[in-house]
């Protein structure tokens, strides 16, 4: 097997582009793919003050390290969510490698900052864990990225991720999640913060061998509220697909992308844009669901 680019020895073989390539090729190739994507879309440029969110895992550290490379104006943000030994673990990856490599970080910790407890919340309001994490970590990501001034929120999603949650989409028709499924979602509110995914064109498997080829040091588990979650079926279904079929997800996910997502966009919710009277941040009813949480913890804690 030859690298189709130096035709050295090649050590990854892509079977949905039909191409192999030597480790040095494979690292052009990747760098290629997020540059064209960012242009593509129109993400943002060498000017502008991007946020990106880093988790500790395989794909934001792959996504934080080859924005620094390509030069882009990068502040990392980490989210300690609360999820005991988990988020203990992610935030000492992330963190280090800010260090050893001199980064600007920004560190938030729900429960210190703002006294969140989001099992004490999945509780009292019988919503999972996932759910809730999923509302203070978008809060948050546009709340940092409006207050500090940046232009962007950047996020480490991948191909096999938007290809799973387009299909989880697609099997119960949510035409407003279908309407908003793209690799940039634009500014809709001088308050709401656009929210871009630089990587969606590079599948789990590549970021995984980006960060190896660079020895960046990742947190290897999963957050462990994940498990049994739909979106690790969705991407069971689709690997065996991909198996037979080389190159279905990234026909799934484009052709979605370039002729689905237009049909849904007189559909997709109008719903009308306030600002929370508690904090001023963007939301569709009296009080953010943030804030809520927030008094809901603080409430609890006097009882
Ligand atoms: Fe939010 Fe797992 S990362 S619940
Ligand atoms: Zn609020």
């Amino acid at each position: 097997m030859k690298c189709v680019r130096c035709k050295q020895k090649a050590k990854i073989l892509l079977k949905r582009h039909n191409a192999a390539f030597c480790n040095e090729c494979f690292l052009y190739y990747y760098r290629n793919q997020v540059t064209k994507n960012i242009r593509k879309y129109k993400m943002f440029d060498k000017k502008d003050k991007i946020l990106a969110v880093i988790s500790g895992g395989k794909d934001s550290m792959a996504l934080w390290d080859v924005l620094v490379k390509e030069g882009y104006n990068v502040v990392a943000m980490y989210i300690n969510l609360g999820i005991g030994e988990y988020s203990n673990r992610s935030q000492k990856v992330v963190e280090s490698f800010a260090s050893k490599n001199n980064l600007p970080l920004i560190v938030k910790d729900i429960k210190k900052e703002f006294g969140l407890d989001i099992y004490k919340l999945s509780k009292t309001l019988k919503r999972s864990p996932c759910s809730i994490c999923g509302s203070i970590k978008r809060y948050l990501f546009n709340k940092v990225a409006y207050d500090g001034g940046f232009s962007a929120v950047a996020t480490g999603h991948n191909l096999d991720d938007e290809a799973a949650t387009l299909l989880g989409n697609v099997l119960s028709w949510e035409e407003g999640y279908l309407a908003r499924q793209a690799p940039v979602l634009p500014q809709t509110h001088p308050k709401l913060i656009k929210k871009v995914k630089p990587l969606y064109t590079l599948t789990e498997r590549e970021n995984l061998y980006y960060v190896l080829l660079n020895k960046i040091e990742f947190l290897h588990e999963e957050c462990p509220h994940s498990v049994g979650a739909r979106s690790i079926l969705f991407k069971e279904v689709l690997n065996k697909l991909e198996e037979e079929s080389p190159g279905t997800k990234q026909r799934f996910l484009n052709g979605f992308l370039e002729k689905g997502r237009r049909h849904f966009q007189d559909v997709s919710e109008k719903l009308e844009l306030r600002e929370c009277k508690t904090c001023g941040q963007v939301t569709t009813v009296e009080e953010c669901s943030f804030c809520r949480f927030v008094k809901i913890c603080n409430q609890q804690q006097e009882t």
